[in-house]
């Protein structure tokens, strides 16, 4: 009887858990500083991600501010091209929170005159 009250309370915590975090996906946009941390994490050994850094490690790497820059970048775009393949990592597979996060960190890079 306590096992399956055990149970029934984790499926209970598991469901909200997952509700709670779709409302918050729906709502909020990503979060830029976490998206620089994952960045640094995953993104780094090839591209430049941070604001000042020109040249990335690897050169056919644009730089997160290149991106940025690029003139109709969208998050849309940059989506679609983190859940299509990269080139060089078809494993690369990002959470959609991690995918808003970085969203939100690239958009925040570009430059205050680009469109
Ligand atoms: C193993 C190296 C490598 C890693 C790691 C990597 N990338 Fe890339 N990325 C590339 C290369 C090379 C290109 C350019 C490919 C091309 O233009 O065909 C690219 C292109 C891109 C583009 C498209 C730029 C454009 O102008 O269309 C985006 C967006 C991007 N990367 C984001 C990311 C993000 C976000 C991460 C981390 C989650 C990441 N990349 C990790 C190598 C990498």
């Amino acid at each position: 009887m306590r096992a399956l009250l055990k149970v029934t309370l984790f499926a209970f915590y598991g469901v909200s858990a997952a509700l709670l975090t779709y409302s918050a996906h729906a709502v909020e946009l990503g979060d830029a500083t976490r998206g620089l941390s994952y960045a640094q994490q995953v993104c780094a050994e090839c591209h430049s991600v941070e604001d000042d850094g020109m040249y990335s490690p690897n050169p056919d790497a644009p730089s997160f501010k290149a991106i940025a820059d690029t003139s109709g970048m969208t998050g849309t775009a940059i989506a679609v091209w983190l859940q299509t393949s990269h080139p060089t990592m078809p494993d690369l597979i990002i959470a959609p929170q991690d995918t808003d996060d970085l969203i939100a960190y690239i958009l925040s890079l570009r430059s205050k005159s680009s469109p």
